[in-house]
């Protein structure tokens, strides 16, 4: 029987937004776990993030100016600098002493890593964060890529819970019924049994780099002798990383909750091909393809879920979602009783049909 769903992790690196969706000097609204905030990238490159409203008087400060440096409020031209202090009241008059940089909208930490950009969401009766990055753990990143930016980024915000949208990302066995087109996997029908070898990673676990098949043109590109390994961690990230004797790919799936019921799924691919630029379009519309057809069973399931039915997981298809719960608990057990995360995965092989 599935568990029933439960709150998002905090205390935990969320990608917000791909980097090259915000250029220098303009700001964007978004929500993060519920919470509204405005993410900003200043004349300077850099970005940072504000809780999106007016400690005045509650208005959104999205509804405000940007100069590259401060966000100023619309209502009474409030003014608020990077690190969420208020920096300017205009209506003072000149004898008012009242301690304006004591007064904040908070501010959330913020970096760019490799062409996205991460919000930390600390725990919520915490009170805000400073913008300081110290003591924090540090932002998922891929090996093996500098500190380069995706070649292609795209996100689709899933009316569902993070959960579910989670669940697609680790569910080996839905890709021979959803994920069927002309170009991919023609007889997607026709399943294969798969034996998969797994072993505990950082925050999650890991599939162990393992041989593509040969058949699989595409791959080609990178070289002889591709392997692949697919990692999963909390609070819900997918990494994989595909090498060849010559190139690598990777690809980072991250899912972000917005709000209780609405959740961005952003999808990072990366490669070292230099000539393989004039493929971002097609590989972006490839993803697009795919995502979509996740999007699409997760509304169809909604439809269902809207009825509260109890659910299954079976082994072995549904064992990484099993153990997805299972770390989303020990981590907060963790946290409760103060002491170390203990991952609860064990190496083994999982075998099903797909
Ligand atoms: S509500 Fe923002 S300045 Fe008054
Ligand atoms: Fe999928």
């Amino acid at each position: 029987m599935l568990d029933s769903v439960q709150p998002p992790l905090r205390n935990f690196w969320y990608l917000a937004l791909a980097g090259r969706e915000l250029p220098r000097g303009k700001t964007r609204a978004t929500t993060l776990l519920g919470d509204p905030v405005l993410l900003c990238r200043g004349a300077d490159g850099g970005v940072f993030a504000l809780r999106d409203i007016c400690p005045h008087r509650g208005i959104p400060l999205s509804h405000g100016k940007f100069d590259g440096r401060e966000v100023e409020c619309c209502y009474h031209g409030w003014r608020f600098g990077a690190d969420g202090h208020c920096t300017a009241i205009p209506s003072l008059t000149p004898d008012q002493d009242l301690a304006v940089e004591r007064i904040r909208c908070g501010a959330y930490p913020c970096r760019e890593v490799q062409g996205n950009i991460w919000v930390y969401m600390a725990e919520k009766a915490a009170r805000l964060p400073q913008s300081s990055l110290e003591g924090l753990p540090p932002v998922p990143e891929l090996p093996g890529f500098g500190d380069a930016a995706p070649q292609v980024a795209i996100a689709q915000v899933f009316d569902c819970d993070a959960d579910t949208a989670a669940f697609g990302l680790m569910d080996p066995t839905h890709a021979a019924f959803v994920h069927t087109s002309w170009w991919w996997k023609k007889n997607a029908r026709k399943l294969r049994q798969k034996e998969k070898h797994f072993e505990p990673a950082p925050l999650g676990w890991r599939m162990k780099r393992h041989a593509l098949p040969p058949q699989n043109r595409v791959y080609h590109l990178l070289g002889k002798g591709v392997t692949t390994e697919i990692s999963y961690a909390l609070p819900g990230l997918r990494i994989e990383l595909i090498e060849g004797d010559r190139h690598r790919a990777a690809g980072l799936t991250a899912i972000t909750p917005l709000g209780d019921s609405r959740t961005m799924v952003h999808q990072a691919l990366y490669w070292t091909l230099p000539w393989a630029a004039p493929l971002r379009p097609l590989a972006r519309y490839l993803a697009n393809v795919f995502l979509t057809q996740d999007r699409r069973v997760v509304d169809m399931q909604q439809q269902g879920l809207a009825h509260n039915p109890s659910l299954m997981l079976i082994d072995d298809a549904d064992t990484q979602a099993k153990w997805f719960y299972r770390l989303k608990r020990e981590w907060l057990r963790a946290a409760e009783e103060g002491r170390p995360f203990e991952n609860p995965v064990k190496p083994c092989t999982l075998r099903w049909r797909s």
